[in-house]
């Protein structure tokens, strides 16, 4: 079942400062710790911006918030941008994402802004940024606009001179001379830069088959990230940063919860799509080990359980509903046999379902 998600009031173009307190905004918190797990830091950081902006107090001049997510791969740092989307405007489509792999070389940034009257590919380069996507990613409930730069490491200088105005004064100038405004944007940085001297430090503390609590101290990894920041951008960059965070290694516990999240949105998933033909997935302690372990590693995080969901379950749970062996369960039960590299499939009455 998803979560009820309760609309943000709409933010007024003359906001009046006497007006209560936006219901929704209050909501916000509780909303995304049901998305995001382990990671509360973030949430506590990023809300109040998010309240600011709600009840018409946000500055002028400047993005509504600008936030670093640091810390390793796989650990819900782009997913929170999803989720915030998701909680605020109903979907996590409502982001206009930057991809920041795609801007390694110099010249790349002329994608972003597109390229100036007279250059060669004026008429074809359409910027991937502009005031019109910025207004199509806000929706009836909130005017907040949440633009997400991922992967900010891999980007050119180039890149980060341009983003330096934004961060600074909400503004953007793009090839055609026309300018995007930031003001009503929540600005997110992601980058795992510092992550591999996290992983160094683990080994080098407690040798190869490492326990991640050793990784606990938060001030401790939260120095090493932002040395590593320190080292690739300017000072003037770091300094127009709002909020820096510093996510987490997942410990066992949150893989399990995550790991559950992802198995009730796929019951959701069949409800919406089989309808009356639908049926629940149950899954067994035994398979809960076998899909976490698969799908998740100190290197990758969380990244792999999607994927590994969708192989060892969604896959053979298709081949069953396309030879009929689902008709009228209303449950199947999921296991996984010792020393089994699949999973098996059980009808309501716990027989065997051969995939
Ligand atoms: N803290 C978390 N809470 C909920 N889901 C998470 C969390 N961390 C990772 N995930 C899951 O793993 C996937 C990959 O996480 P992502 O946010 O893309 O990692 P990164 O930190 O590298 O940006 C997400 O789509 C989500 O399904
Ligand atoms: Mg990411």
């Amino acid at each position: 079942m998803r979560p009820t998600i309760i609309p943000i009031r709409t933010y007024a173009a003359e906001p009046n400062p006497c007006a209560p307190a936006p219901a929704g905004a209050l909501h916000l918190a509780a909303q995304m710790r049901r998305r995001i797990i382990g990671q509360s830091d973030a949430i506590d950081a990023i809300v109040p911006y998010v309240e600011l902006f709600e009840a018409g107090l946000a500055p002028e001049g400047r993005p509504v918030g600008v936030f670093l997510l640091l810390g390793p791969t796989g650990t819900g740092k782009t997913r929170t941008v999803e989720a915030l989307a998701e909680a605020i405007h109903g979907s996590e489509r409502h982001v206009v994402r930057i991809d920041c792999g795609e801007f390694q070389l110099e010249h790349e940034t002329a994608k972003l802004i597109g390229a100036p009257p007279g250059y060669l590919g004026h008429r074809e380069t359409q910027p991937m940024i502009s005031q019109q996507k910025l207004n199509a990613v806000q929706s009836d409930r909130s005017g907040l606009s949440i633009v997400l730069f991922d992967e900010v490491e891999k980007a050119a200088p180039s890149l980060a001179r341009l983003l330096l105005g934004v961060l600074d004064k909400a503004t953007l100038k793009l090839g055609d001379n026309s300018s995007v405004n930031f003001e009503r944007s929540l600005i997110f940085l992601t980058s795992n830069l510092g992550a591999r001297e996290m992983a160094r430090e683990l080994t080098d503390r407690v040798g190869f088959a490492a326990n991640l609590d050793a990784l606990a101290d938060p001030a401790r990894l939260h120095a090493i990230s932002l040395n590593a920041v320190r080292r690739r951008f300017s000072p003037e960059f770091v300094n127009r940063i709002d909020r820096a965070i510093t996510y987490h290694p997942l410990d066992a516990d949150a893989i399990q919860e995550i790991l559950r999240l992802q198995i009730t949105a796929l019951n959701a998933m069949l409800e919406d799509r089989l309808g009356g033909a639908a049926f629940q997935l149950i899954l067994s302690p035994a398979a809960n080990r076998f899909l976490t372990e698969h799908g998740t590693s100190p290197e990758y995080g969380a990244r792999e359980l999607k994927r590994v969901i969708h192989r060892h379950i969604i896959q053979p749970v298709a081949q069953l509903v396309l030879r009929r062996l689902t008709v009228g369960e209303r449950h199947i039960h999921v296991d996984h046999q010792h020393g089994g590299d699949t999973l098996s499939f059980y009808s309501t009455d716990k027989l065997p379902l051969a995939a």
